[in-house]
């Protein structure tokens, strides 16, 4: 067990990635806060956690609403007495190529993802600054580090998130708090499965974007998960400010 007796907040928590992260985090031995705009999903996985022994409480929750995000972080809080892990994972893929982009959907992309990330992790940071111990961790993307057409917002949002998480990592390690980022390449998520929900596809599009490792296919949800369980486990306490690239070798700094 990694990460008994802690609390995690995850965003995103009812689907792909993020589920993957409140499942495995919970098979671990901590209880989950799920934080997902989509009730229903958000139930689905608290049954899912508490199928698996542990306690988890979820609140349907748009996390670029401060008012929203300091309501579930509050009831989390008095609930379990602490949030101190927090993954900021919620997101969206909408984009288009610049020269036509709305301005809604660049509003809306960067704030989901970047907006949110400002608002939890100052939500939970007190909470953690109390027990002396926090782990952040960020699903960044490899769309923060490499272009690619029709994903502007997306790209500069994920890109602002991997800058924002150097000055939260240096902010709050006197506190005992850990910042740090996962990038997965494409993972077979429901936020891709339309773009490619046949195998044929999946395969077509590990090949375009350069997956190196064999066989060659993308990347699922329990492999970006367990990158995020290292960050909050025993053994990461000298690394901050850190990305781990979860890509098939598509993409290496
Ligand atoms: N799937 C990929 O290929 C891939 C690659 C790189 C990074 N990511 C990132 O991983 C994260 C999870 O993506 P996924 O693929 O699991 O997608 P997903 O669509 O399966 O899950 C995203 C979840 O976020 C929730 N969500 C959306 N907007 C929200 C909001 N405003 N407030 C709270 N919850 C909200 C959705 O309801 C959903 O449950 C995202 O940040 C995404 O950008 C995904």
């Amino acid at each position: 067990m990694r990460v008994e007796g802690h609390v995690a907040m995850v965003t995103g928590g009812g689907s792909g990635i993020g589920r993957a992260c409140a499942l495995m985090l919970a098979q671990e031995g901590a209880d989950i806060v799920v934080a997902d705009i989509d009730a229903a999903a958000g139930e689905r996985v608290a049954g899912e956690v508490k199928a698996l022994g542990r306690e988890a409480l979820t609140l349907a929750t748009d996390t670029s609403v401060k008012s929203q995000v300091r309501k579930i972080v509050a009831e989390g809080t008095t609930r379990f007495g602490k949030i101190d892990i927090l993954v900021n994972n919620a997101g969206i893929g909408a984009g288009g190529p610049v020269r036509d982009l709305d301005e809604a959907v660049w509003d809306r992309v960067v704030s989901v993802h970047l907006k949110s990330m400002f608002l939890c992790s100052q939500a939970v940071m007190e909470s953690m600054i109390q027990q002396g111990w926090g782990r952040i961790v960020n699903t960044i993307s490899r769309a923060a580090f490499r272009g690619r057409a029709g994903v502007g917002p997306y790209s500069a949002a994920k890109g602002g998130m991997l800058a924002f998480s150097r000055v939260l990592a240096v902010e709050a390690a006197q506190y005992g708090i850990t910042v740090n980022n996962v990038a997965p390449g494409t993972t077979v998520t429901p936020m891709v499965e339309a773009a490619y929900g046949t195998l044929e596809l999946q395969e077509e599009e590990a090949r375009t974007s350069g997956v190196v490792t064999t066989p060659v296919r993308l990347a699922w949800p329990e492999e970006i998960a367990a990158a995020v369980l290292y960050y909050c486990g025993p053994h990461s306490d000298q690394v901050t400010g850190m990305t781990i690239h979860v890509n098939g070798g598509s993409y290496m700094p």
